[in-house]
């Protein structure tokens, strides 16, 4: 017998007869992720994760400086079915228990979606079970619900990943607002790119923050954009323009620079960040915030919210750091809240299609489907 899996462990109180298992698949990008999340129908109590297992695809992107999207595909399809099984043994589960598949249905790469839907929908027609599309970006918005410390609504979601950087004013499940966007690149895609310039690997987010910490954020003057505009916008593309410039004209002197270099952008991606979260804060007078994605993975990021929100009172919420980049755990856990909540129409006709552009706030309560 291995380890008693978390959901059964003394203190959680889970009554095994009522409880509803989901499966939920994650393949948007370059991490498969599988997971088992279960709950109690008509319960407030909140859903636990039973195991979760993860492959990510970093080192076979590595060689060509970012995602191959047709790798991803084919890498999915190998991973996907031996981790199911690893993630139903380490929960003690079979596939008999599983009462939804859930997957990631967008937004993201469309080949490496298909996949996960295709095997969802495959898994729900040959167990009888019916499946249900999540919106990836609502399974990171949800992920703080897998920590100790789960969330309350309403908050401020601050939400940073590779492809999106966006805040929300999060009234209920499902009720989501977007106070202001990216209109250009994410806040990712400003770590990754900027870690590129300065030579670093993919992906390129933990390297250069990794590098900052020993680097001087004062070193290097980079701008802030749209830090005074007023509203709740962001702009990284010309960030990484002024990093290109300085890399260019530090020239053969980058390399002694380079932790300089590395902490002057974080600094000017956290300062942009914070100031335009505690503007949002103020803006609907919500006193929780919510940070997740990648990016919340990001020590610095999380050492600035969190003392600002000290100092104003306001509780804030991360996902675990190994939760915050992409994983099944918190597909499952989207999906177990919305079923639980009565605010999902899985379906049982197995006809699947993916969404690789899906804007959040059409996911009204039940998911449009
Ligand atoms: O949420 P995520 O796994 O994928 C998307 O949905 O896009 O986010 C990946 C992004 C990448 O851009 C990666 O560089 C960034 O999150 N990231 C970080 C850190 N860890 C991951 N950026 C800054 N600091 C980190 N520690
Ligand atoms: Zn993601």
């Amino acid at each position: 017998m291995g380890p008693t899996p978390p959901w059964a462990r003394a203190g959680r109180r889970v009554r095994l007869h009522a409880m509803k298992w989901v499966l939920g698949i994650e393949s948007s990008c370059d991490e498969t992720g599988v997971a088992v999340v279960g709950y109690q129908p008509q319960s407030h109590d909140t859903p636990v994760l039973g195991a979760h297992a993860l492959h990510s695809q970093i080192d076979m992107h590595q060689a060509y400086g970012g995602v191959v999207p047709e790798l991803a595909s084919r890498d999915h399809i190998r991973r996907v079915l031996p981790l199911t099984t690893q993630v139903l043994q380490q929960a003690r589960l079979g596939l008999a228990d599983i009462d939804c598949v859930a997957y990631t249905r967008g937004p993201g790469l469309a080949g490496a979606l298909l996949v996960g839907a295709g095997v969802a929908c495959a898994l729900g027609a040959a167990l009888g079970r019916p499946v249900l599309g999540v919106h990836h970006l609502e399974g990171h918005l949800l992920s703080p619900f897998l920590s100790a410390d789960a969330p309350e609504f309403p908050f401020v979601a601050l939400l940073v990943s590779g492809g999106h950087t966006q805040l929300m004013a999060v009234e209920s499940l499902g009720n989501y607002r977007i106070l202001g966007e990216t209109i250009d690149d994410a806040a990712g895609e400003a770590f990754d790119k900027s870690a590129k310039l300065l030579g670093l690997p993919y992906p390129g987010g933990p390297a250069l923050s990794r590098l900052a910490e020993r680097g001087d954020a004062l070193a290097f003057k980079l701008p802030r954009p749209l830090l005074h505009s007023g509203d709740l916008d962001f702009s990284f593309a010309g960030l990484k323009t002024a990093v290109l410039t300085q890399a260019r004209k530090l020239g053969d002197g980058l390399s002694e620079r380079q932790a300089d270099l590395a902490a002057s952008t974080q600094a000017a991606i956290v300062e942009v960040l914070l100031k335009k979260t505690l503007a949002a804060l103020t803006q609907t007078g919500i006193q929780r915030l919510v940070v997740a994605g990648g990016v919340g993975a990001n020590q610095s990021l999380r050492e600035a919210l969190s003392a600002a929100c000290r100092q104003r009172g306001v509780r804030v919420h991360y996902p675990e750091l190994h939760l915050c980049t992409d994983n099944g755990a918190m597909i499952a856990m989207a999906a177990a809240l919305r079923l639980q909540a009565g605010l999902a129409q899985p379906r049982q006709d197995y006809a699947f299609d993916v969404k690789p552009r899906w804007p959040l706030d059409e996911t009204t309560s039940p998911i449009p489907i």
